[in-house]
């Protein structure tokens, strides 16, 4: 095991299989696994920030050594301030490549100390995303397997209001008292 603290920064709008994977291979790997989500104002996600810590906490409940936690602004000052050595990020296709390498080498040219730690999740997630996962589900097409079952709900709940109102009504009404003669 690597000692040190690894920061696996990202959107998770939302968490999705691949990212789980991830999260799992890095906590075997390192010490301490911080997963930091984005606070960002310009994007409109789909999930709150809320949501995405609530579902993250959830899916790493059992990981001992990980820990969910949120940063804005730059992503190497937000690991210098908590003493993370490693960036781990996730690389799928050759597609993923040239953006995370530019983004590995512009951080490196920032922060020349932190070292960015590339791994590949489980082959069968190597074509999920968050975008196309998203898309899917917004045009009513099936995710599961592509996200854990706590997001496939947390998805059914957001796009299918009648879902959520079904959930809620199952609260009984209680009965009017009959009155006293
Ligand atoms: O899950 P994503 O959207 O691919 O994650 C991208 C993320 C959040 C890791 C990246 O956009 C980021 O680090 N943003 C913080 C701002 C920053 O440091 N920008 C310079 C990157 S070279």
């Amino acid at each position: 095991m690597n000692k040190g603290i690894a920061i696996y920064p990202g959107s998770f709008d939302p968490p999705t299989n691949g990212h789980l994977d991830l999260i799992q291979r890095g906590s075997k790997i390192f010490e301490e696994l911080v997963v930091a989500v984005l606070r960002n104002s310009e994007k409109t996600p789909m999930f709150s920030l809320a949501e995405r810590l609530e579902m993250l906490k959830q899916l790493t409940d059992d990981l001992r050594n990980v820990r969910i936690d949120t940063f804005h602004g730059l992503m190497v000052e937000y690991a210098k301030s908590i003493e993370a050595t490693c960036v781990l990020r996730g690389i799928r296709a050759v597609s993923d490549y040239e953006y995370e390498l530019q983004m590995a080498l512009m951080n490196r040219k920032i922060e020349p100390t932190l070292e960015t730690v590339f791994m590949m999740p489980a082959d069968k997630y190597s074509y999920v995303s968050s975008r196309l996962v998203r898309e899917v589900a917004q045009l009513g097409g099936p995710v599961k397997g592509l996200v854990p079952e706590v997001v496939e709900q947390k998805l059914r709940e957001k796009l299918d209001p009648a879902y959520k109102l079904q959930q809620t009504n199952v609260i009984e009404v209680p009965r009017r008292r009959k009155k006293k003669a």
